[in-house]
């Protein structure tokens, strides 16, 4: 059955290789003979087959005309890649008669390229018959059966052969005995063998050949045995002789052996070798898997296009590859591809592709939103800083426009300013404060000033501090540190003032090295300066201001030692209808109001009390606290309240005080002072007060012409400003100023 089934797929590969490639035999030599296509190693015409085994001799006096295997002389009707098939009734023997004769067949294959095909058997026909064979194989051999019939009518007197494929079955007037594969050399003999249980032959006819299995399957009726005419005649051998098969091979070795030997290998490109049989030298050559064509023809098979049979799926790209092919499905499906296979499936929409896309396109998504969050704030921050500032400029205006008087106050850009600072570099740092740290700057159009660099973080504390520029903006005072203007687009807020040359009144009482001593005049100059300074914050500016931290250092001189009042880091703006605001106590040790001290509420008389020191400070130069440990009491308003009313004050006055001021004019002012002191905050004088007798006291003491410049320059200058009739009352501190809304600045709703 293998063989027929490999027979089978040999004559599909040849029809198919004839139509497609065509050339199976030797070029020149033809293809066919009649019906029959002639594949090289056979060939007809010299040259044209492999060796002389394989000669065709095609006889053209036949119609069609008839190939015959030359050496056997026998009509080849078959050629298949491992055998050929012949008619050969020179095979069958036969006798005819009563004498128990033998007859004998010897055929020799064994100088040819042919074996005897394990396909075929010997068959025995006769009531009275015996056949051997002997023969030579991979080994010798021998065998035989008997044809053997009970009576003339055995059966029914019909012949029947056993089917078995070795000839084992039943059979009547018939036997059948194997041949090997292999077989080179036959020897058969029929023999009568009826003597042995009868006198006469029952029939008289014997009859023996051998022929392939398939077809040898045949019945005659047993009379006919005794009619010579029937089995004698070349009709009828040549309608029940079968075909004899015939394998043929290649070489004398298997395939190791002869593969090593190119000379002799026939196989050619793209082939296998086949060993023709485990047990039997030889070999055959064989298309590799893949590749068509004739295997022993040069150059060998070629590759089979097997796309061209469309073996993939519809939704697959069938690609050719050398010996193979490949099925690939088409985006979006899944499979071998194979049409016989799994084929192509089309994905779901749910598969990890489309979730890796899915997923991917969601993640630059998020990107893309963080991206745009992120914008989003700077732009905000941006914003921010633009409505700060627009909300500045509009608080400016509307008090500017309310004040309507005054300069406006620049809003400087923060480039210029850092510019102007050499980007705040640490050498030109003026002066540090728990306020922030103050720079010497020159502005691009040459104007020195001092800038203020804030320690402001928070939004609450922006809002006040906006709101203490827009009002300390107003003040024109030509003793108090004009402030030119700020930068709020800068991440602290920067504010700009008037540059203030030389130094503070703290340095020139206490400086010992210092190049002039204060004369009386100019510490009375100074002081009523002061006094009307902060007379002018505490009253006559548009909202009550308290300095809060009134100390000498904290009054400025310039090169004509004329005082500015500076440093309103402190300071507090004050609601109108509050008498005070508790705080956390600030100021400075030495000047701070002991009433303030105890209380936590700051009131303009606190501002008096400061005052009140720093005006003992120009009376005594001594500092506020003494460093002298020898002397009694280290606080200087304690010390001179004391000798004032001890009435020793000369003990603690200034030399250039007790020399130049008139007795008179001393005492008086030591008595302003001391009234400043009082530890009763209600007792205390105005600024006001004390700035009017400062400056009366100033002007007694003074030369007619002196007194008419001084007229000139006031202590304070009268402007067309509001000076409120109201009693204000001051406050302070970090709590939120609770004011009524319409003396609260416009703030806008985005900026709290
Ligand atoms: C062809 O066959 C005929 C009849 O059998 C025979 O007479 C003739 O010699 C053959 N020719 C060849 C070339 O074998
Ligand atoms: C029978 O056998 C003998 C030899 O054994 C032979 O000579 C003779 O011709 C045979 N007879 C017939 C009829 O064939
Ligand atoms: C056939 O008969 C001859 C002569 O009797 C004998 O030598 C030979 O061995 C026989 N062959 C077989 C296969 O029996
Ligand atoms: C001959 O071949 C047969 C089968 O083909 C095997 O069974 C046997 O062993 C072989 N004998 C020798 C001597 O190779
Ligand atoms: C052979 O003949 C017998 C009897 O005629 C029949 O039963 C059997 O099927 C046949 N075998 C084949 C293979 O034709
Ligand atoms: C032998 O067979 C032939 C053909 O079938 C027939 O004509 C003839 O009569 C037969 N002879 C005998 C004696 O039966
Ligand atoms: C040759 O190869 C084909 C498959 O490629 C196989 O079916 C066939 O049996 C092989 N023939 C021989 C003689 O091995
Ligand atoms: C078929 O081709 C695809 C893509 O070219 C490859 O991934 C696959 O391994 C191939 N399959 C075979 C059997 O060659
Ligand atoms: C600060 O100023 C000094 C002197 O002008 C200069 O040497 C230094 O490089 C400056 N520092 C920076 C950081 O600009
Ligand atoms: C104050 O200015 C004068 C010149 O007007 C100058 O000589 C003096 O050194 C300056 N003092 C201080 C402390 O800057």
């Amino acid at each position: 059955m293998l063989l027929q089934l490999s027979l089978l797929h040999f004559t599909i590969l040849l029809l198919s290789t004839t139509s497609s490639s065509g050339s199976i035999a030797k070029p020149g030599c033809p293809e066919r003979c009649g019906t029959l296509s002639i594949p090289y190693p056979f060939g007809v015409g010299s040259g044209c087959s492999m060796e002389r085994s394989f000669d065709i001799n095609c006889n053209a006096s036949y119609d069609p005309p008839k190939p015959f295997l030359s050496i056997l002389n026998a009509e080849i009707i078959g050629i298949n890649p491992t055998n050929i098939r012949i008619n050969f009734p020179n095979l069958a023997l036969s006798s005819y008669g009563q004498n128990g004769s033998i007859f004998s067949v010897i055929y020799r294959l064994s100088s040819t390229r042919y074996m005897f095909s394990d396909q075929n058997w010997l068959t025995a026909i006769g009531c009275d018959d015996m056949a051997a064979v002997t023969g030579q194989a991979n080994r010798s051999f021998s065998g035989g059966c008997v044809s053997y019939c009970q009576s003339a009518d055995d059966s029914g007197g019909v012949a029947s052969c056993p089917d078995d494929t070795n000839g084992f079955g039943l059979g009547t007037g018939c036997c059948r005995t194997p041949i090997p594969k292999g077989t080179t050399n036959l020897f058969v003999n029929l023999t009568d063998v009826h003597r042995n249980w009868r006198a006469n032959k029952l029939f008289s006819t014997s009859y023996a050949f051998v022929g392939e299995k398939v077809t040898s399957n045949f019945s005659y009726r047993l009379n006919d045995l005794n009619n010579a005419t029937i089995f004698f005649s070349d009709n009828w051998a040549a309608k029940n002789t079968p075909p004899v098969l015939l394998d043929w091979k290649m070489g004398s070795e298997n395939c190791d052996k002869s593969t090593r030997n190119p000379t002799t290998y026939v196989c050619q490109g793209n082939t296998d070798c086949v060993d023709f049989d485990t047990n039997i030298e030889g070999y055959l050559c064989n298309c590799s898997k893949g590749y068509e064509g004739n295997p022993y023809l040069d150059p060998g098979c070629q590759d089979v296009d097997e796309c061209a049979d469309s073996p993939c799926d519809p939704n697959a790209v069938c690609t050719n590859l050398p010996g193979s092919f490949n099925c690939s499905c088409r985006k979006g499906y899944s499979g071998d591809g194979m049409k016989d296979g799994t084929g192509c499936t089309r994905l779901p929409p749910s598969t990890i592709i489309n979730v890796a896309i899915g997923l991917g396109v969601g993640l630059g998504f998020i990107l893309v939103l963080a991206i745009c969050f992120y914008l989003y704030k700077v732009m905000q921050k941006r914003k921010k800083r633009i409505d700060k500032e627009k909300f500045f400029e509009h608080l400016l205006l509307q008090h500017q426009t309310n004040e309507g008087t005054l300069e406006r106050t620049k809003l400087f850009p923060a480039k210029e300013l850092e510019k102007a600072t050499d980007n705040f570099n640490v050498s030109r740092i003026l002066g540090q404060g728990g306020q922030g740290t103050v720079y010497k700057g020159m502005l691009s159009d040459g104007m020195i000033v001092a800038i203020k660099k804030l320690k402001l973080v928070d939004e609450d504390q922006l809002e006040q501090l906006i709101n203490e520029v827009v009002i300390l903006s107003q003040i024109n005072h030509r003793h108090v540190v004009k402030l030119l203007g700020c930068c709020l687009a800068t991440e602290v807020p920067l504010l700009v003032y008037e540059f203030v040359s030389n130094g503070t009144l703290f340095e020139l009482i206490h400086n010992p090295n210092a190049d002039i001593s204060l004369s009386w005049n100019m510490r009375l100059k100074i002081a009523s300066d002061i006094a009307g300074a902060l007379a002018y914050l505490h009253s006559a500016s548009s909202v009550p201001i308290y300095h809060r931290d009134i100390k000498s250092s904290n009054i400025l001189l310039d090169e004509k030692y004329v005082v500015k009042v500076s440093d309103f880091g402190t300071s507090k703006v004050v609601a109108v209808d509050q008498t005070h605001l508790t705080t956390m106590v600030k100021g400075t040790f030495g000047y701070l109001d002991p009433e303030y001290f105890q209380t936590s509420q700051f009131t303009d008389k606190s501002d008096v009390y400061s005052f009140g020191v720093v005006l003992v400070e120009l009376l005594t130069g001594r500092r506020p606290i003494s460093t002298d440990t020898t002397e009694g009491d280290r606080n200087l308003a304690s010390r001179f309240l004391a000798s004032m009313e001890a009435g020793d004050l000369d003990t603690v006055l200034d030399a250039r005080v007790s020399e130049e001021g008139g007795r008179e004019a001393v005492i008086t002012i030591a008595r302003l002072a001391q009234r400043c002191l009082n530890h009763k905050g209600k007792m205390r004088p105005t600024m006001r007060e004390v700035a009017t007798e400062l400056e009366s006291i100033r002007m007694s003491q003074m030369p007619s012409t002196a007194r008419n410049e001084a007229e000139e320059t006031s202590v304070y200058e009268v402007k067309p400003m509001l000076i409120s009739d109201i009693d204000y009352t001051w406050a302070s501190g970090k709590s939120e100023i609770s004011s009524p809304s319409d003396t609260r600045p416009f703030i806008p709703d985005d900026i709290v």
